[in-house]
């Protein structure tokens, strides 16, 4: 496994192998969980080399403490890509993608933006959408694999391929979930056994929606915001059934597969998202 830690090596590096390969690009902030192995899974299917990034990007943070406590776990995530065969890790310092003092760029990704993550963390997305623009410039993949459990985050990324009019194609992969249904996060971590369990409440309550389409998008919504009064441990942010191709809540169903249920909720302080389509 080929180790970069700044953009000029990784580009040379790739102008001599990458003639007629395709590249499989998959970006993290490191704490490498299931979830993630299984993009650079898909990305080794899929192509003839794979390229993960690890760096903790400041411009997609509100807050300085949360970017503070973000996990450091470089040597492990190291090991783990290296078990997987991972071709090529990119791990920046901040200086290599930011200018000083550079903030996120001013992108306008329309009503992708505003709901849910977006309300609630404001600034997030163009954050993100910085970062992922650069990266896409300095490894310029064939295929760029995102998780589905970010679903809006993945939604945006499509909608900034196409401003960038890029070939670069953006590939979902399914959820990872615990044995109880829990999705597998880097913030798992910081839950107990028992917070882990209680947790499973926002997958239940996706399948919920899920199993009963029929009682229509009203009673669903009631149905959540109900079960999570009667679990206090657990505070429901949001639970939203949007339309897919908007990311805004709908009031009656699009086509199948063309909408879906998603929640934020915290335990012990702890955000967790989840989402399923419908
Ligand atoms: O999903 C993430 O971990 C981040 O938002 C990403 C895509 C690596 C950009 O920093």
């Amino acid at each position: 496994m080929q180790y970069f830690t700044t953009k000029t090596e990784l580009v040379a590096y790739l102008s001599k192998i990458t003639k007629k390969k395709t590249i499989g690009f998959v970006a993290t902030m490191g704490a490498l969980h299931k979830g993630h192995l299984s993009l650079i899974e898909e990305s080794n299917k899929k192509c003839d080399i794979t390229i993960c990034s690890i760096f903790v990007n400041p411009t997609q943070f509100n807050t300085a403490s949360d970017l503070a406590n973000y996990p450091n776990t470089i040597n492990t995530d190291l090991e783990k890509l290296e078990q997987l065969a991972c071709d090529i890790v990119y791990a920046p310092a901040i200086e290599d993608l930011y200018e000083n003092e550079e903030k996120a760029k001013e992108f306008d990704f329309g009503s992708l933006t505003t709901s849910m993550e977006g309300e609630f963390r404001p600034g997030h997305f163009i954050g993100m959408a910085t970062i992922v623009e650069k990266l896409f410039n300095i490894i310029q993949p064939t295929i760029a694999f995102f998780g589905q459990k970010d679903l809006q985050q993945l939604q945006i990324v499509k909608a900034l391929v196409k401003q960038m009019k890029s070939t670069i194609k953006i590939e979902g992969v399914s959820t990872i979930r615990e044995e109880n249904g829990l999705a597998k996060s880097s913030r798992n971590k910081l839950l107990s056994k028992n917070a882990k369990t209680e947790a499973t409440l926002i997958y239940n309550c996706l399948n919920y929606c899920k199993n009963n389409k029929k009682k229509g998008i009203v009673e669903l919504k009631h149905y959540i915001t109900h079960q999570f009064e009667q679990h206090k441990n657990l505070k429901l942010e949001y639970a939203e059934i949007v339309a897919l191709n908007t990311m805004q809540p709908i009031e009656g169903w699009q086509r199948e597969n063309e909408n879906a249920i998603c929640i934020s909720a915290y335990h012990s302080g702890v955000r967790l998202i989840d989402n399923i389509i419908l």
